[in-house]
């Protein structure tokens, strides 16, 4: 009788793969109302009395066999399902890595970089101004007086404040020259902002590069021998420099300043719009106005200044058809450079 249990129990095993099968065999002989086991103990009875010990130790016996075996098949099942997970999930090491993603430096940032280190190179120290400037900084001490259109409403942003943001950085001439005395020979790069659309050529915030030098006996030719140096460190050692008058209340004279265009060498192409220059800057010799609004005397001291657009250098240099594009960060365009 035990023995025709345990064959029909290994088989029934033996069938089996998940752990709720396991479980129902396990109620299929064990369980204490209907298991197969405890039925035949309790039907012992039925048997005569000489065979009932035999008949009843065989089947503990076979009790205990059948919980042992029950044990080791899960631990079976348990180990398979181990094996078929972490085979499912395997780590393939042999597949190339993930790259992290590499910042890199902004486009206007480098420039910004290579034109301060331009300076510095010519002995110039670089320095910074505010943004929030006052009337008198950014229009009044430079010479620039009422109704002059770079104090029309239409180009400045004024703030509640009484104060407005700086349309050049021109106004970090006065204050350094308020707070230092000659020989003065500073390179301000900075944001300035002004009332412009924004489109491919213009935006309402851009970046200008002031430069600023006074000293006794400061000459025009200085300025040209300064720019010629400058702009060759900048660009290339051929890059030729042409000034052509212009005005600037601040400077007296004023220049426009251009550069053999970078692109042809000054044959004409289509960047320079077939002139060979390109115009990259201001520049002139300080107005005495200049002087006289920070108190030094004009006929002791003389200077220079520059004001360049860095934004624009940035340009030319990377050949960027749109300036929006420096202001937009998409990872896309900044991830050439
Ligand atoms: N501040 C002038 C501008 O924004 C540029 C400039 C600076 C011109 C210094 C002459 C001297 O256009």
């Amino acid at each position: 009788m035990s023995d025709q249990l345990w064959v029909s129990f290994q088989q029934d095993l033996s069938a089996i793969c998940s752990a709720e099968e396991l479980s129902e065999i396990r109620d299929k002989y064990l369980s204490r109302k209907n298991g197969l086991i405890n039925l035949q103990l309790r039907s012992l009875g039925k048997l005569p009395p000489a065979e009932r010990p035999a008949a009843g130790q065989q089947l503990n016996q076979l009790r205990q066999r059948v919980e042992t075996a029950l044990v080791s098949r899960k631990e079976s099942l348990q180990a398979e399902l181990l094996r078929l997970r972490s085979e499912s999930q395997a780590i393939d090491v042999t597949l190339p890595g993930l790259r992290p993603v590499r910042g890199r430096i902004h486009p206007l940032r480098r420039v910004r970089q290579e034109i301060e280190e331009a300076c510095v190179s010519l002995g110039f120290e670089v320095v910074a101004g505010p943004q929030m400037e006052t009337d008198y900084y950014n229009f009044e001490a430079l010479n620039i007086p009422r109704g002059h259109p770079a104090r029309d409403e239409q180009d400045t942003f004024y703030l509640d404040n009484g104060l407005l943001l700086r349309t050049h950085t021109s106004p970090v001439q006065i204050r350094t020259l308020e707070a230092r005395q000659p020989p003065v020979r500073i390179a301000v790069p900075g944001r300035v902002f002004r009332r412009d659309a924004f489109d491919a050529t213009h935006s309402p915030m851009f970046h200008q590069m002031e430069a600023l030098v006074v000293d006794e006996g400061i000459r025009f030719s200085d300025l040209k021998g300064t720019l010629e140096q400058f702009t060759r460190a900048l660009f290339s050692k051929d890059t030729q420099v042409r000034f052509r008058p212009s005005y600037f209340p601040f400077v007296e004279p004023g220049a426009e300043v251009d550069i053999s265009c970078i692109f042809c060498a000054g044959g004409g192409c289509r960047l320079c719009k077939r002139t060979g220059w390109i115009e990259i800057l201001g520049a002139g010799m300080v107005h005495p106005r200049v002087f006289e609004a920070v108190g030094y005397d004009w006929r002791k001291y003389t200077g220079f200044a520059w004001g360049m657009g860095i934004d624009r250098v940035a340009i030319l240099k990377y050949q960027i058809s749109d300036l929006r594009l420096l202001f937009e960060n998409d990872l896309r365009f900044l991830g050439q450079f």
